[in-house]
C-alpha cells in the first residue's frame, strides 16, 4: 500500500507540460542518432576504451584518448540527457491530471527501448563494434523513434478511439510503405557493415558482402520506396485525406528524393564521411515523416483542455465530460482506459469505423 501512495505524494502534471516533454524527447531521439554517427564516422567508437567507464577507474575522458575520446565521451553525454527524459517520461504520464493508460504504456516503452539501446551500445564497444551490433543499435533507435513519435502524436489527440479513413487503401498503402522504408533502412545498415566506415580502422571486420551488390539492392528497395510516396501523394489528394495527411506526403516526398540523391552522390563519390552523416541524419528525418504519414491517414478527436487549475486531479472525473461523449457525428467514442489505445472494446474494424492503430 505504502508503494501504491508514494507516486500519488508527487504534483499531477496537465498535459500541455507532457506534450513539451515528448516533443523534447523526439528531438533529442533524433539528435542522438545523427551524433552517434558522428561517433561512427570519425573513428571514435573506442574513443572510450571502455563502458561504462572511460578508460579504467574514470567515466570522463582523458587527454590521452584525445579527440575520439570527446566525441565519444560527448555523445555518452548526449546519451545521458536521453536517458533522464525517458526515465521522467513514464513517471510524468503517471501523474497527469487527465490520466490515460495509452500514453503511460507508450512512455513505459520508450523506457525499456532505452535500456535495451544501453545495453547493446554497451556490447557493440565490448565486441569491439561487430557490424550486427552496430546495425542492431541503429535500427532499434528507429524502434524507439517509431514508439516516441506516436506517442507525441497521442499526448496531441483526446480519448477516442482511432478511425482509419474512409478509403481503405488508403490505410494499406501508408502501412506498406512505412514497411518498405523499414526495409530501406534495414538494407542502408547491411550497406554501412559491409562499406569502409567500421567506426574504427583497427576494428576491421565487416559483413564481408560484396558493397556494391548490397548497395544496388539497398537503391532498389529505395526506387521502390519513391514510387509509393509520388503514389500515396496521389491518393491523398484522390482520398480527400485532409490537409495534414496531404503536407505531411508531399513533405515526405521531398525527403524521400533528397536522400535518394545523397545516396547516389555519396555512392559515385567514395563515400566520404561529410555526406554520409548528412545520408543518416536523412534517413532519421525521413522515417519521422513516414511514421508521421501513417498516423495523419486516421483520426482522432484532438486533446481537450486541462480541468481548471483548483479543480484537482478529480475535476477530471472517473465519469467525466470524456467519458461516453460523443465523437461530434453522433457515434459514441472510447474513454481510453479500456485497452493501450482505448479501443480494445470496439467492434472489428470497418472504414471510417473506429479501430485501434
Ligand atoms: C529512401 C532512401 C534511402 C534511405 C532511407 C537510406 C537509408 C540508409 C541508412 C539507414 C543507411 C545506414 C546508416 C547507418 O547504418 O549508419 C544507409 C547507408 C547507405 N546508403 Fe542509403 N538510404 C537511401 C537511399 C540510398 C540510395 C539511393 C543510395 C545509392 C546507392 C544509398 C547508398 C547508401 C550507402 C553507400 C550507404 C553506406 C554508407 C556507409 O558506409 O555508412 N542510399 N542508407
Amino acid at each position: 500500500m505504502r508503494e501504491m501512495s508514494f507516486p500519488r505524494r508527487l504534483p499531477t502534471v496537465g498535459l500541455a507540460a507532457f506534450r513539451r516533454l515528448t516533443f523534447t524527447a523526439v528531438v533529442l531521439l533524433g539528435l542522438i542518432v545523427v551524433t552517434g554517427g558522428a561517433v561512427r564516422l570519425t573513428g571514435s567508437g573506442l574513443g572510450c576504451p571502455t563502458w561504462p567507464q572511460c578508460g579504467d577507474g574514470s567515466f570522463v575522458t582523458r587527454t590521452q584518448y584525445a579527440g575520439h575520446g570527446w566525441v565519444e565521451f560527448g555523445n555518452r553525454l548526449i546519451t545521458i540527457a536521453v536517458g533522464l527524459v525517458m526515465l521522467v517520461l513514464p513517471l510524468v504520464a503517471a501523474r497527469l491530471r487527465d490520466r490515460r493508460r495509452d500514453l503511460l504504456r507508450l512512455s513505459f516503452g520508450l523506457w525499456v527501448g532505452f535500456v535495451g539501446q544501453v545495453v547493446l551500445g554497451g556490447l557493440t564497444v565490448l565486441f569491439k563494434l561487430n557490424p550486427a551490433l552496430v546495425a542492431a543499435h541503429f535500427l532499434l533507435s528507429m524502434v524507439l523513434l517509431l514508439n516516441v513519435v506516436v506517442l507525441d502524436r497521442r499526448a496531441r489527440q483526446g480519448r477516442g478511439p482511432v478511425r482509419r479513413p474512409a478509403r481503405p487503401e488508403l490505410f494499406w498503402l501508408s502501412r506498406l510503405l512505412a514497411t518498405v522504408a523499414a526495409a530501406t533502412l534495414v538494407f542502408g545498415t547491411v550497406v554501412t557493415g559491409s562499406g569502409p566506415h567500421s567506426g574504427d580502422g583497427r576494428a576491421a571486420r565487416r559483413f564481408g558482402f560484396d558493397v556494391r551488390a548490397v548497395a544496388q539492392l539497398h537503391a532498389d528497395v529505395a526506387m521502390v520506396l519513391i514510387g509509393l510516396v509520388a503514389a500515396t501523394v496521389l491518393a491523398v489528394r484522390l482520398a480527400d485525406a485532409g490537409a495534414e495527411a496531404r503536407r505531411t506526403a508531399v513533405a515526405l516526398l521531398a525527403a524521400v528524393a533528397a536522400q535518394c540523391g545523397i545516396g547516389f552522390a555519396q555512392y559515385f563519390s567514395g563515400i566520404p564521411v561529410g555526406l554520409v552523416e548528412l545520408h543518416i541524419a536523412g534517413a532519421t528525418l525521413l522515417w519521422i515523416i513516414t511514421i508521421r504519414l501513417a498516423l495523419a491517414v486516421m483520426e482522432r478527436p484532438p486533446a481537450e483542455d486541462e480541468p481548471a487549475p483548483g479543480g484537482g486531479p478529480d475535476a477530471r472525473g472517473t465519469a467525466g465530460p470524456d467519458h461516453g461523449r460523443s465523437a461530434g457525428d453522433g457515434r459514441a467514442v472510447g474513454d481510453g482506459r479500456s485497452g493501450p489505445d482505448g479501443a480494445a472494446d470496439l467492434p472489428a474494424a470497418r472504414p471510417g469505423t473506429p479501430v485501434s492503430a
